[in-house]
């Protein structure tokens, strides 16, 4: 048949004479992207006192709730012409900002340098490495005993010596606040009629400033409660030395001035442990640690909350990741043996 050798279909150009089709724009390549992000469910958890629902942030694309700013901030830097084919996105992480952002980068086709600590799961830190040619750990503490200042010096480091960088700046980017608001929040409000108290995790605070904002405008009686681990300082506790990734920080967020928060719950590790195993043993749930952390002072408030009359609240709170990373540490009784 005429035209067709190996490898060309019929009714296509010659070998040789075929014209390549232009890769769509950055912006396109981000809606493509963004299309991958659905709605994540919300499921009752059986509960004294209390209407309980979980909502399952671990069934976003890369696995936690960190998907929805790591997309946000990327699709809101092309629009602007920040970021382009030549840029090289540079960001500190625990871990799920920055596996987000190497499946995300790597599917838009731009570069991505994550800088990591010692406390990162080896399951974040082998798939960073998979997934990027270049990933930077830092090994010092800072001076509150966390990594996260040593992080944030070497980020500033390679965005003054790697050409075209962009930092994507998770703790003090408004977009991250945004995606939250638009998103995450957006499906809160359209799957819950009314809402009496939310349970958030905070970090860089992107999550529950955007969430308490526009869950504030729709359920203007909702109670926010942002829940933090001891020896964090975000809310003012006395520095220590923590071991769960994901809740938690040695500054305070600049994101957080956005948040309207109403009660703050500090919750010690040992306790987000055992919260931990009862998400999976009593409620099938394999969350991670900051999912535990956050169930413990839902727990704590029960009684509290069983208080208020016959009326029986609706709670929802987040499970931000998945447990299986956590299995050698949170979910390990030699390594939960440590934790004061
Ligand atoms: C597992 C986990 N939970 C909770 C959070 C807190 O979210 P935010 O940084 O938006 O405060 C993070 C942030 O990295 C996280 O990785």
């Amino acid at each position: 048949m005429p035209g067709t050798g190996p490898g060309v279909l019929p009714g296509t150009a010659p070998a040789g004479r075929r014209t390549r089709r232009p890769r769509p724009s950055l912006v396109t390549r981000l809606e493509q992207l963004g299309k991958t992000l659905r709605p994540t469910p919300h499921v009752p958890l059986a509960m004294e006192h209390m209407n309980l629902f979980a909502k399952l942030e671990y069934v976003n694309p890369v696995g936690s709730i960190k998907d929805r700013p790591a997309y946000w901030i990327l699709k809101r830097a092309a629009e602007r012409r920040e970021i382009c084919d030549e840029t090289t996105v540079i960001e500190s992480s625990s871990g799920n900002f920055a596996s987000a952002l190497a499946a995300f980068t790597r599917l838009i086709g731009l570069r991505f340098i994550p800088v990591i600590d010692p406390n990162i799961s080896s399951t974040y830190e082998s798939f960073l490495r998979r997934t990027c040619s270049t990933v930077v750990k830092v090994e010092d503490r800072d001076d509150t005993g966390g990594f996260l200042k040593t992080r944030l010096q070497m980020v500033k480091y390679l965005c003054d010596t790697t050409p075209n960088a962009y930092w994507t700046n998770q703790y003090g980017n408004p977009d991250a606040v945004e995606a939250h608001y638009e998103l995450t929040a957006g499906e809160i409000c359209a799957d819950f009629a009314s809402l009496d108290h939310v349970f958030i995790g905070v970090s860089t605070g992107g999550t529950i400033a955007g969430l308490s904002r526009r869950l504030k405008e729709r359920y203007p009686k909702v109670r926010i409660i942002a829940v933090d681990t001891q020896g964090s300082v975000i809310f003012g506790d006395t520095p220590r030395k923590r071991h769960i990734p994901g809740v938690g920080s040695s500054i305070v967020p600049p994101l957080l001035s956005h948040a309207r928060i109403d009660d703050v719950v500090l919750i010690p590790e040992r306790e987000a442990v055992a919260a931990c195993r009862e998400l999976l043993l009593t409620h099938g749930l394999f969350a991670g640690g900051s999912s535990g952390t956050v169930f413990a002072a839902v727990k704590r408030y029960a009684t509290k909350l069983g208080r208020g009359g016959p009326k029986r609240p609706t709670v929802l709170f987040v499970c931000a990741d998945r447990g299986t990373p956590y299995l050698d540490t949170v979910f390990d009784p030699t390594w939960t043996a440590q934790l004061e």
